[in-house]
């Protein structure tokens, strides 16, 4: 179903104002972060002003509305992608943290000198980093899948990395750079037929498509709910409920134990482990009501809204003169392999000078390395490039003025005979 756009746009007040150049601003940064519909501000300022309380321990009427309602959140994610249970939804800061929470419980205890952690060279630095950091701690390695064309994943490359037995497989479901989708259920069927356990980085996913956690098979998801109309300062680690019950808690205190006596202590269930302190309560409610907003209208459509968006996009870029797009071509798109994310350059231009003059025409683009340098510097080539990125709020007329200010950049640079 085509996505009405014009009525979905009047629950983001803010993409009605005006930049302070008097434009209206075209919001196309929305892999950094997304826009927040009016009825997560509500849920979230709704919780302030009439049943702000904590959680858990309150015999009173709002601690327990409050509760309920975190619980519920959880719930809804779970449903989202399709987890059994919401024991198996830990929240977390973000999908950062979600990573580094793995790295630092699971693989801490299972990875050892010697061993591999298997990635891909398309990962965002919350991907590499924490890993990198166990392989220091650990004496073990980080081994990276090439990409084929700068733009998917080489599976051969895979298949005979997977032969030296890796301990972890960690790759993201769709790329911030590239906008290629990955076969998450083909890779992580391949990396368990091996032994491995699989982290998939869905920052980029959960919030544009549907992801099925069990018809992927993965053991741990990571993602945000900044990027899917929530609050920042949330985040989700999905976990099978066999692995988090094996595993250690990162951080102590408040609301994660059982039991403490000054001789020891015993952990909370599930998902309460690894959820020390006083929680996001806030964030976790807001989270809840973006995803009755994603579920409202419908992940399937956002998603084929936004393939259309990506088409339209590319064709009018190829007809730009020196404008290189990265990522799969636009001949070969299908339904399944790319997103709505397009990174590109002007030949002669910096990125830097290219996101300024966007602004200036009211245009909201990134540029720079978007937290994956050896993607950008080493496998694309390049010292930075620009990036649109689209949601269900995204018109055509946004990428239209986005054009006008291509055209812009190569006359203020004075790039028309180049
Ligand atoms: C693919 C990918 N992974 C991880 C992250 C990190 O997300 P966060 O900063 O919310 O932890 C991002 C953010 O841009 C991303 O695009």
């Amino acid at each position: 179903m085509a996505l009405d756009v014009e009525s979905i746009i009047k629950d983001f007040l803010i993409l009605s104002t005006t930049t302070r150049g008097g434009k209206r601003l075209v919001y196309l940064d929305s892999a950094a972060t997304s826009q927040k519909p009016e009825s997560v501000i509500n849920a979230v300022s709704d919780y302030y002003r009439t049943y702000n309380a904590n959680i858990h321990r309150g015999l009173y009427d709002i601690s327990a509305k409050a509760t309920d309602a975190y619980i519920r959140s959880k719930e809804l994610v779970a449903k989202l992608i399709n987890a059994p249970s919401y024991n198996e939804v830990i929240y977390t800061r973000n999908t950062t943290e979600s990573i580094n929470l793995v790295g630092l419980s699971w693989a801490e205890r299972n990875i050892s000198k010697g061993d591999t952690v298997l990635i891909t060279q398309m990962e965002h630095h919350s991907n590499i980093v924490p890993w990198q950091m166990l392989a220091k701690r650990k004496g073990a390695k980080v081994e990276y899948i090439k990409l084929a064309d700068q733009a998917t994943l080489n599976l051969e490359d895979y298949k005979k990395r997977l032969e030296k037995h890796p301990k972890l497989v960690a790759f993201t479901h769709v790329s911030n750079v590239l906008g290629t989708i990955n076969d998450v259920r083909k890779l992580t069927k391949m990396a368990h037929d091996t032994g491995a356990v699989v982290v998939v980085d869905a920052a980029q996913s959960v919030p544009h498509m549907q992801v099925d956690v069990k018809s992927i098979g993965c053991d741990f998801m990571a993602f945000s709910s900044h990027k899917m109309l929530g609050p920042a300062g949330i985040g989700v680690l999905y976990g099978k409920e066999e692995l988090l019950e094996q595993m250690e808690p990162i951080y102590g205190g408040g609301d994660m134990i059982r039991s403490v006596k000054f001789d020891g202590c015993t952990w909370n269930e599930l998902p309460w482990k690894f959820e020390a302190g006083t929680s996001n309560v806030e964030g976790g409610i807001g989270l809840g009501t973006a995803v009755e907003y994603i579920n409202r209208i419908g992940v399937k459509n956002i998603r084929k809204h936004e393939i259309d968006m990506t088409r339209y996009a590319l064709k009018l870029l190829e007809e730009e003169q020196g404008v290189i797009t990265y990522g799969i071509r636009r001949k070969d798109i299908d339904e399944n392999n790319r997103a709505g994310v397009i990174s590109f350059n002007i030949k002669g231009a910096h990125s830097h000078d290219v996101a300024e003059i966007f602004n200036s025409e009211g245009v909201a683009i990134r540029a720079g390395h978007h937290c994956a340098m050896p993607l950008v510097n080493e496998i694309i080539g390049e010292p930075s490039v620009a990036r649109m990125s689209f949601y269900l709020y995204t018109r055509k007329e946004d990428i239209d003025t986005a054009i006008v200010a291509i055209q812009k950049v190569r006359k203020v640079l004075r790039l028309e005979n180049k």
